[in-house]
């Protein structure tokens, strides 16, 4: 088989080079380790920026996103019993819309069959050969046989745990990370939300999220010990202790219902620089990893995307390669600007073992004068709307 780009990993990041390349009359062939099913019953992210947004109507696939998903200006920020919000459209003249990750990859997943494009499921083995050479190529093993694919460039699109970042020479990566000493555990309910607009939550007993995928669906999150497993949660106990996390006026107005997922997640910091080596580009949580308060896992990766896809775009039809040169000095000056706003947006919200008086204090004037001054509500709904590509 032969292709332009291959890319290892059919998650939104992989998916969306994809159509991008092709709506640009650039070959692809996508390699997944999972099924289709497995992929699309991952709940994962489902606020998207206008950057994420713009590339899906790029694609070509942004009109369901347009009549289902839902635009919010502005988002709730709660202190125990006091809330206050941060006006998006006011401060910035911009929006977030509220769309689910499985519906981004179910869309683009539809639009790659529409087109003819390659998706191979259940790949087995995926492993990129010489990429510091002008031909590389991907072995993989899928349906009991061998399979060689060969290509122009490699994009590594498979996420934390794929194999595709292990390829950069250890000697030249470089891997930053920090780990949070709690976890999300987060719940899926056929339930109207509580509110119109999403609530973040610092309360004494943690952090807690107030979420949703629209009228009849709602998404909501409880700061956890990373030794929990879902299973010592049921779905009373997560009731009642979402509602001990947020005000009064919203835990009486919460409804309740049965969870249909829950699941937990850790949450990190992670970059590995460079992004790139030789032919291998790396895209999304092949490359970074953010805690999820505020959102930015989905929207980094599609900013990387970007920069990747008008790269290949500029070297196939213009035979400039000063994009894919400048690739991973591009996507990581952004990435590091939305680990930042991940970090202090996570420090602000969350409580944290061996927070000390003076730790609390400083979070609680933090909040504070994020309630009290305009300069620093523009400064946070500037990075919650999405920073320019
Ligand atoms: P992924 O979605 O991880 O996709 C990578 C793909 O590569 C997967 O389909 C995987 O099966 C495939 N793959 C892996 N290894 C191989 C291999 N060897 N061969 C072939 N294919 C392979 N972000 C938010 O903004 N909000 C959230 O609430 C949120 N919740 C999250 C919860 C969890 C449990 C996780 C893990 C992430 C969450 N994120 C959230 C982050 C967000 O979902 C990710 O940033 C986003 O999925 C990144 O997309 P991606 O395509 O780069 O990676
Ligand atoms: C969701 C997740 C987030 O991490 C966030 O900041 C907002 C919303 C969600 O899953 O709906």
């Amino acid at each position: 088989m032969r292709t332009q780009v291959a890319i290892i990993g059919g998650g939104p990041s992989g998916l969306l080079l994809s159509q991008l390349l092709h709506s640009a009359g650039i070959e692809s062939v996508v390699l997944e380790r999972r099924s289709r099913d497995y992929v699309l019953s991952r709940i994962r992210a489902g606020v998207l920026e206008t950057g994420l947004v713009d590339l899906m109507h790029e694609a070509g696939v942004g009109d369901r996103m347009e009549r289902e998903g839902f635009v919010h200006d502005g988002t709730l920020l709660a202190n125990g019993n006091e809330q206050f919000r941060i006006d998006f459209k006011a401060l910035t003249g911009r929006h977030v819309m509220v769309y689910g990750q499985t519906e981004v990859t179910r869309d683009l997943y539809e639009a790659r069959d529409a087109a003819g494009g390659t998706v191979i499921h259940e790949c087995r083995g995926v492993k990129p050969h010489d990429l510091d050479t002008a031909a590389p190529f991907v072995t993989f093993l899928h349906d009991g046989k061998v399979n060689r694919l060969d290509c122009d460039f490699v994009a590594g699109c498979d996420g934390y745990h794929g194999p595709s970042r292990q390829e950069i020479p250890t000697a030249e990566r470089t891997e930053y990370e920090k780990t949070y000493p709690f976890g999300w555990l987060g719940v899926l309910s056929e339930t109207p939300p509580v509110a119109d607009e999403l609530i973040y939550a610092n309360s004494e007993r943690g952090f807690a999220l107030c979420s949703m995928r629209n009228d009849s669906l709602s998404r909501y999150y409880i700061q956890c010990d990373l030794s929990d497993s879902p299973d010592d949660w049921t779905d009373d106990m997560f009731w009642d202790e979402l509602k001990r996390r947020i005000p009064e006026e919203a835990a009486d107005r919460l409804v309740t219902g049965p969870s249909i997922e829950k699941s937990i997640a850790p949450l990190r910091s992670f970059v590995c620089e460079p992004m790139r080596w030789g032919r291998l580009f790396l895209c999304g949580d092949a490359a970074h990893i953010v805690p999820p308060t505020g959102a930015k896992g989905l929207n980094t990766a599609a900013s990387d995307v970007h920069y990747l896809f008008n790269a290949l775009r500029h070297f196939y039809h213009d035979r400039d390669d000063e994009g894919l040169e400048k690739y991973s000095e591009t996507a990581l000056a952004r990435i590091w600007k939305t680990e930042r706003f991940s970090w202090w947006f996570s420090s602000l919200m969350h409580r944290y073992p061996d927070q000390s008086g003076f730790d609390l204090r400083m979070q609680q004037a933090e909040l504070a004068f994020l309630r009290d001054n305009e300069a620093a509500q523009k400064a946070m709904a500037e990075s919650y709307v999405g920073l320019p590509y």
